[in-house]
């Protein structure tokens, strides 16, 4: 049985995540609901609300996760893909809570120990999924994960909706690079795909509340990630977060400019 605590400190963002899921779950007006989000910290012995002394960065990141999590709700659901592919699936509980048309083929990549806890707490709380899922361990910086993918029924012959959510950050460009490259070369023509924009203003990281994260950074393709989408076969459409925030209703400043990025595949 996988005990949290002996999971990898990037291991662990997932739970930081699940953490504002379950808060924003409890808010009046929330954005979405993941009824599964507490009992991972519950699992854990871990408090399921933030605390409200919280730092600035700390602050940000909360709201910058509650924004993308609608958001790529959102996309995903529209994508038109009956392959949806959520690469650092990490807590994530799409599979569970989202109203996913029918024939969907759902797929979680993530490091074994993370998918045999997230098994162990939903198989608990008798979740069922609403789409046809499969969970596939695998380490995303090894060469073999395409091919568990593929050998768990994954067809790179027709359009997958992918998701990288919450993951690029914590790779260096090379790492991130070699990533994307794999996910285009499973991608056919009209792929979609969704991920975070890095930040391109200016970022304090000074915020000691959430070092625990932020000191895991290793920045990902950073600012340049549209443009080496684009340089690889993706048409990409830039979503601000400011600009997504405000269209659910919840305006902000966006000093950081941070946002995400929805592309679509031209060519394999
Ligand atoms: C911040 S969490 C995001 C989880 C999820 N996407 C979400 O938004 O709820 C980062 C996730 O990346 C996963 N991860 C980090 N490095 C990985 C690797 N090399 N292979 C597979 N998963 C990895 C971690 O295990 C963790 O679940």
């Amino acid at each position: 049985m996988t005990h949290w605590q002996s999971l990898s400190a990037v291991s662990k963002t997932a739970l930081a995540v699940a953490r504002v899921r379950a808060d924003e779950s409890a808010a009046g007006n929330a954005l979405f609901d993941d009824p599964y989000a507490e009992a991972f910290l519950a699992a854990c012995g871990e408090p399921a609300r933030l605390p409200r002394d919280w730092g600035p960065l700390a602050v940000a990141l909360r709201f910058q996760t509650v924004i993308r999590t609608r958001f790529y709700d959102d996309q995903l659901l529209q994508s038109g893909c009956d392959q949806v592919v959520l690469l650092a699936a990490g807590l994530d509980t799409r599979a569970y809570r989202l109203s996913w048309p029918s024939g969907t083929r759902l797929y979680e990549l993530d490091l074994p120990p993370v998918l045999e806890f997230k098994h162990r707490v939903l198989a608990a709380q008798s979740a069922g999924s609403r789409c046809d899922r499969t969970a596939v361990p695998a380490d995303l910086l090894s060469t073999t994960w395409a091919d568990r993918l593929v050998d768990a029924g994954f067809d790179p012959g027709r359009p997958a909706a992918w998701l990288v959510e919450g993951l690029l950050v914590y790779l260096t460009a090379d790492e991130a690079g070699a990533l994307l490259r794999t996910v285009g070369e499973l991608s056919a023509p009209l792929s979609r795909l969704g991920l975070e924009r890095g930040r391109s203003g200016r970022t304090t990281l000074d915020d000691p509340s959430v070092a625990h994260i932020t000191s895991l950074w290793k920045g990902g393709l950073g600012a340049g990630t549209a443009e080496w989408l684009e340089g690889h076969c993706w048409d990409t459409e830039a979503h601000p977060l400011d600009t997504v925030a405000a269209h659910y209703g919840r305006p902000t400043a966006n000093p950081s400019g941070t946002g995400f990025i929805t592309a679509v595949r031209t060519t394999r």
